[in-house]
């Protein structure tokens, strides 16, 4: 019988075979690679955060939510305020278990600052259906300079396991064209 204990029969403690070393070679010069990727990509591969960053106490962070919101607050759904911040504007957005408040009316191709921070325990903010994520941390503050390149209703989702309501951690952000708003509410006779 074989154990642990002896040292295994067999032939290989022999000089490695040619074909293994070349694979060797090959595997080490792909971690190099990819170890190389990692500063590459930090400098050109576009997916940093463009912005701000500092800290922020959850509270004071919530307590400039609120103020956001009742500013520029435009109606309700769900229960959930919706808020039509002014273009260009510093917005908020605030994520705790299980939701994302408010509902935010961007216009498209117009630059925010979007202020993210959590209230509770890490989330993951991913906007569908764009391929867009990004961790949100309770503590800090981080400010996206974002611009709505497509108009239309994104959902927010989490992607971050939060707890047992994760699933339900939905939001909401509503991208309106100026032009085509304007036309619409024009044919229909709204004011
Ligand atoms: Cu929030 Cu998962």
């Amino acid at each position: 019988m074989h154990t642990g204990l002896e040292s295994p029969r067999g032939v290989w403690w022999k000089p490695v075979h040619r074909s293994e070393k070349v694979w060797f070679g090959i595997a080490f010069a792909w971690c190099m690679v990819l170890f190389a990727m990692m500063p590459l990509w930090h400098w050109k591969g576009g997916q940093n955060p463009a912005g701000i960053r500092r800290k922020v106490e959850p509270a004071a962070f919530q307590a400039r939510v609120n103020e956001f919101i009742e500013a520029y607050k435009i109606g309700e759904e769900n229960g959930f305020p919706i808020v039509e911040p002014p273009p260009g504007s510093d917005i908020y957005l605030l994520a705790r278990m299980w939701s994302w408040t408010p509902i935010l009316k961007l216009r498209k191709d117009v630059e925010y600052t979007l202020h993210i921070s959590s209230q509770d325990v890490g989330h993951g903010f991913g906007l569908y259906p764009i391929n867009v994520n990004f961790q949100v941390v309770p503590g800090y503050d981080y400010g996206l300079r974002v611009t709505p390149n497509a108009a239309g209703d994104f959902r927010i989702i989490c992607n971050e396991f939060c707890g047992i309501g994760h699933h339900l951690m939905l939001g909401k952000v509503i991208v309106v064209d100026d032009a085509s708003a304007t036309s619409t509410s024009t044919m229909k006779g709204e004011s």
